[in-house]
């Protein structure tokens, strides 16, 4: 087991790069499954849940290789059809192989995922739709069964914009008979991403980063070569260390305009924030001003910034009050931030922040991706030192992140855990 050792103190200054996003490129390669051959994904980060996405795949019998930043895909004629307990326990993303297989194999048995730290995370979204196109789904020791000889276009409503759920249905309805309509789709540039590839597979899909999704059925789709969207939480996690450290980091390849109601409140907050064509940069010269934030579905202020959120508003002049409105334990994360002295009370899906100038360095126990990324960088705010456990879980997200810190002037370390019976 290994942590993160932080020194708080030094503002982040210097440039970053972005590379491809973890929430798309999972997904992409779960889209490689509808077409026989090879598929080739670029600007692929170097991240855990890939490695794990890879292995899943080739439970399913491909053969993968992922080699610099690029993953390629051999799908065979006839895909395995079952993705086992261990591996999607160990990645959620992993029930996104669940439309491309009953799509193309006529049955298909996934483990169910379950919850996890940041919330209970259902799958009835995904299940009433594809019930709604023909599917006849069991849940049995576990385990989602879904069986259908060709799905059939449906007119479908989703609850509420989930994003797996579109996925999942998007992804069977490109080889349905006949036409489907998704109502209250997600809108995430990951889901556009998603459309860009399935349309040069010679998918027929209109309104991709609408509300409305309409996909038009067809016979077969080839392979292709696709470069994935940039990372936009990984761009926006940057742009909130700027704020946090009063620093003045440039985000290479980051895509503003994926993050614009962020960014707005880092304006709010005092940073100066100025765009060009290859990314932005985030300066924040004086202690941030408390903001109000509210996560929403896109193009709302994303969930997974709320972490980011919740440390900003801590190091802030004043108080602010932060709503949570996708998963229900988000503010799990909360426990964790009052060790390093942070004023926090929630209520519900409300938490009140008084900030201050400076935390104060203590161990912390990451909780999810993002819960740990803000810890860290709640770290670099933090006098003296800071000692970050379950560091896996940033390892599943941000590739190369304590380098990238580094770079940036950070004093971060990663060492071995002490072992709890013999400290
Ligand atoms: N929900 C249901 N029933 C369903 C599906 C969803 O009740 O059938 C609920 C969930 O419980 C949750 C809400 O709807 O309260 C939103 O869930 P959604 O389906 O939109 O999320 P997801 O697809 O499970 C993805 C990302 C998350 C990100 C959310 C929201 C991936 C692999 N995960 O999850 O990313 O927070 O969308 O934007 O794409 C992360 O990267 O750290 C992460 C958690």
């Amino acid at each position: 087991m290994e942590i993160f050792r932080v020194t708080g103190g030094a503002p982040l200054v210097g440039e970053v790069a972005v590379s491809g996003a973890k929430n798309s490129v999972l997904k992409l390669m779960a889209v490689a499954l509808l077409a026989q051959g090879r598929t080739t994904l670029t600007n692929v980060p170097h991240i855990l849940d890939v490695t794990i996405m890879c292995q899943v795949l080739r439970r399913l019998g491909c053969e993968v290789t992922h080699e610099n930043d690029a993953v390629t895909i051999d799908v065979p004629a006839v895909p395995g059809n079952e993705a086992d307990y261990d591996l999607v326990r160990r990645m959620r993303a992993s029930i996104n192989v669940l439309g491309p297989l009953l799509a193309r194999c006529g049955e298909v048995k996934v483990a169910h995922p379950g919850g996890d730290s940041i919330g209970s995370r259902g799958l009835d979204y995904h299940i009433a739709g594809l019930r709604q196109m023909g599917a006849e789904i069991t849940s049995e020791h576990g385990f989602v069964i879904a069986r259908a000889a060709r799905l059939t276009g449906a007119k479908i409503w989703l609850e509420f914009p989930s994003v797996g759920a579109t996925e999942n249905l998007l992804t069977a309805a490109v080889l349905a008979k006949g036409t489907t309509v998704i109502d209250n789709a997600a809108r995430e540039p990951e889901i556009v991403d998603i459309c860009a590839m399935l349309s040069s597979m010679g998918a027929r899909i209109h309104g991709a980063g609408s509300s409305t999704l309409e996909i038009e059925g067809v016979e077969e789709l080839k392979p292709v070569t696709h470069r994935t969207v940039s990372d936009r939480i990984v761009a926006g996690t940057w742009a909130f260390a700027a704020a946090i450290t009063c620093g003045d980091i440039t985000i290479r390849h980051g895509v503003a305009e994926h993050l614009e109601v962020a960014l707005d409140k880092l304006t709010t907050a005092g940073a100066s924030i100025t765009r060009d064509d290859s990314g932005f940069r985030v300066h924040m010269p004086n202690q941030p001003k408390a903001v109000d934030m509210v996560t929403l579905p896109y193009p709302g202020f994303a969930t997974d910034m709320l972490p980011m959120a919740i440390t900003l508003a801590s190091v802030s002049d004043g108080y602010s009050l932060l709503t949570e409105n996708v998963f229900d334990a988000r503010f799990m994360f909360v426990n964790e931030m009052m060790r390093l002295g942070a004023e926090i009370r929630t209520d519900g899906h409300h938490a009140v922040v008084h900030g201050k100038s400076w935390l104060s360095g203590a161990p912390v126990t990451a909780t999810d991706i993002r819960a740990g990324a803000g810890l860290v960088i709640a770290g670099l705010r933090a006098e003296g030192v800071t000692e970050v456990s379950d560091i896996y879980h940033i390892d599943r997200g941000y590739p190369g992140f304590a380098e990238q810190l580094a770079s940036l002037g950070a004093k971060i370390e990663r060492v071995s855990a002490p072992d709890p019976e013999f400290p």
